[in-house]
């Protein structure tokens, strides 16, 4: 998979935290029920990976991926667990280099024009911004075209439903992340419907 085919699945990718296993296939249908195909799930439990291979074989129709992938050994147990890309919180080459030999498309977060600078010099044009409100928000992401042209940007952290309008109306983003989709206590609930619904108000979101 090409990295920015993520962006044409919709506006937003949710950033998800999943603490039992048992809730990772219910609220992936939940999402994919509501037209949200694109999963990251965080590296952040210790189910994660489990929740990442369950979902997989479950919901055929998600678009699985890793978040806060930190490591070289993260990128390597993610594509294990069938993901098929990963998101990392910052840029490092050693990451880079990783997932380029495992043929995981990565999706880096850069904060700063040195660190666009940075993954621009190892092949990599579409970045996540983060944590995009606390880092500048549309005002950064407006300065960094004017340098970064073409450079596309999914801005991630801090950003809400009615915030992401106005990130997705920038020319250089394509695609928003945030965790609004998919509530904790929803999901402590069993909620399932409620994050369908919140997965379908989000992907019909417009500039
Ligand atoms: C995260 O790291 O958890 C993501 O950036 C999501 O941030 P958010 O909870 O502000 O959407």
């Amino acid at each position: 998979m090409n990295l920015i085919q993520l962006a044409s699945h919709g506006p937003v990718i949710p950033v998800i935290v999943i603490h039992r296993l048992e809730d990772a296939v219910p609220m992936a249908q939940a999402l994919v029920d509501g037209g949200v195909r694109v999963l990251e799930i965080t590296l952040r439990t210790p189910v994660a990976l489990k929740c990442m291979a369950a979902i997989t074989a479950a919901v055929p129709q998600a678009i699985v991926g890793a978040g806060t992938v930190r490591t070289v050994n993260d990128a390597k147990v993610a594509f294990d667990a069938g993901c098929r890309f990963a998101v990392s919180p910052g840029y490092t080459e050693a990451i880079g280099r990783a997932c380029r030999d495992l043929g995981l498309p990565l999706l880096p977060g850069v904060a700063t024009a040195s660190e666009v600078m940075a993954a621009n010099a190892d092949g990599l044009n579409f970045l996540k911004f983060f944590p995009a409100t606390a880092a500048g928000g549309i005002a950064m992401l407006k300065a960094l075209h004017g340098p970064f042209p073409d450079v596309v940007f999914c801005p991630t952290g801090g950003i809400t439903v009615q915030t992401a309008p106005q990130f997705l109306a920038l020319p250089n983003v394509k695609v928003c992340g945030g965790s609004w989709l998919t509530p904790p206590d929803a999901v402590e609930a069993g909620d399932w419907k409620r994050i369908t619904e919140l997965a379908r108000e989000a992907s019909i979101l417009f500039a």
